[in-house]
């Protein structure tokens, strides 16, 4: 969407700190032994508390309220009584809500507890990429030169992106225009950052995988090639300057 007026943005910032409020809670609130239901439960309590309502199930019937994705899984993991968490994990919360109809999204991946994995190199990649990659967007910039920049990010770090995985426009949906912004360079993508657009910016930045695949299950993503991926996500409104961060407050790069 694009903000037009004080009220556009007050329930943009509104709908943004239910949803990072909520997977700061979660990251917390995340401990070895735990169900990746038993986590989800706890973040669908407190959208509630919020008036706010899981997007992924309103959008697209998603079997829980968030997304857990845990180690080999990169995205869109379905919350289960069965996966338990255990010391070291690679973790990814994505929580994404619709609040008096508007539409917020944000994510990120972490260690849990000690990293005896040594995931931690991974994940702090994709944080410093996407925090470079919101500091580079403005009214103008072209949407394909942010995909380079995050693609040339993870290169120098010795990683990969994954390719079919992206960010998006949101506001008055979960995805909306201008469509998906990818993590590398599509040449023949001519499109720019508008002023006062809302999207949401993800990185995917993988250790051996370029593309994600669905499994069986209809929805939790893998990589193509096996490894591991981190994701970083904000909501935010680009300006003539420095983006707004509505989704600041769930300390996903701190
Ligand atoms: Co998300
Ligand atoms: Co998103």
């Amino acid at each position: 969407m694009s903000i037009t007026k004080e009220s556009e943005l007050l329930g943009m910032q509104k709908a943004s700190e239910a949803v990072a409020f909520t997977l700061k809670e979660m990251r917390t609130y995340a401990q070895p032994g735990m169900s990746t239901k038993e986590l989800d439960e706890y973040g669908a309590k407190i959208l509630s508390g919020l008036g706010a309502k899981s997007a992924p199930y309103l959008t697209y019937g998603f079997p829980g309220y968030t997304c857990i994705s845990v180690d080999n899984e990169f995205c869109h993991g379905i919350p289960s009584d069965r996966r338990i968490l255990k010391e070291g994990d690679l973790i990814n919360i994505d929580v994404s809500a619709e609040l008096d109809g508007f539409w917020a999204d944000n994510g990120g991946s972490f260690v849990l507890g000690n990293d005896i994995h040594q995931h931690q190199k991974l994940v702090d990649a994709s944080k410093e990429i996407l925090l470079k990659a919101i500091n580079n967007i403005r009214g103008g910039v072209r949407i394909a030169d942010i995909g380079y920049l995050m693609e040339t990010e993870a290169k120098k770090r010795g990683f990969k992106v994954i390719k079919n995985l992206g960010g998006h426009g949101i506001g008055r949906s979960l995805h909306e225009e201008p469509g998906e912004l990818l993590n590398y360079k599509n040449r023949s993508d001519l499109r720019r950052f508008k002023k006062h657009s809302v999207v949401a910016i993800e990185t995917f930045i993988s250790t051996t995988s370029t593309y994600a695949t669905e499994l069986n299950d209809g929805w939790t993503m893998v990589g193509n090639k096996g490894g591991y991926m981190a994701q970083h996500e904000h909501t935010i409104v680009v300006t003539d300057g420095k983006p707004i961060i509505l989704t600041e407050m769930n300390g996903i790069l701190n």
